[in-house]
């Protein structure tokens, strides 16, 4: 798959984490039976950014485009399309968050809330023990890249204003 930032990082997260475009295949698999939760899951989201002071004000006067949009992301990754271009999609969704000021950690707790709201949802419309088992791991993953590689972008933007290269900040952070 794709690195537009560094190959090998990429390489090295798919052989410790496993991840690999047969998560996405299985994703696509039980898409039928998944897809029809998301908008409530979506639902369920809102709410919490909306609950919480911090985030509601980044959201205010466009939750219905911002539930669109969340929406297709998450259809996105139950598609079955090209792996390379979900995978380069969490790059640029990653630069949209940095454009649009969202403090990185709104997004980890947002992973933190679909992670640990995933499991549930999956068990309650998947029958097959084993498939539920097989969909939570590969759903964890992908959100895990997704995660990885948005918190990339707000690392990328950093170096950019600071006008570090690429290569000095790998060698800084592998040092
Ligand atoms: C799991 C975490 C999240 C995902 C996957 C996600 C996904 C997305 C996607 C796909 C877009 C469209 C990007 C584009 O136009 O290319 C977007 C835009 C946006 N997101 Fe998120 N989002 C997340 C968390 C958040 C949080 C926590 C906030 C605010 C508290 C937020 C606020 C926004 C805003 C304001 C935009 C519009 C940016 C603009 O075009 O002005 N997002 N998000």
């Amino acid at each position: 798959m794709a690195d537009s930032f560094n190959e090998s990082t990429f390489a090295t997260f798919q052989n410790v984490s496993g991840f690999s475009s047969e998560d996405l295949a299985l994703l696509a698999h039980i898409a039928p039976a998944v897809t029809p939760s998301l908008p409530k899951m979506t639902d369920l989201f809102y709410e919490r950014l909306s609950a919480d002071p911090a985030t509601a004000v980044m959201i205010e006067g466009r939750v219905d485009a911002l539930k669109t949009t969340h929406i297709a992301w998450l259809n996105e990754l139950f598609s079955g399309g090209d792996p390379q271009a979900i995978v380069a999609h969490q790059e640029v969704i990653g630069r949209a968050h940095v454009k649009a000021k969202i403090p990185p950690v709104f997004v980890a707790a947002s992973m933190s809330f679909l992670r640990a709201t995933f499991p549930y949802m999956l068990a309650s419309v998947i029958t097959d023990k084993a498939e539920v088992t097989a969909a939570t791991t590969a759903i964890l993953r992908t959100l895990d890249v997704a995660q990885y590689l948005i918190d990339r972008a707000y690392l990328q933007g950093l170096m950019d204003n600071l006008g570090i290269k690429p290569v000095l900040l790998n060698r800084l952070m592998t040092t």
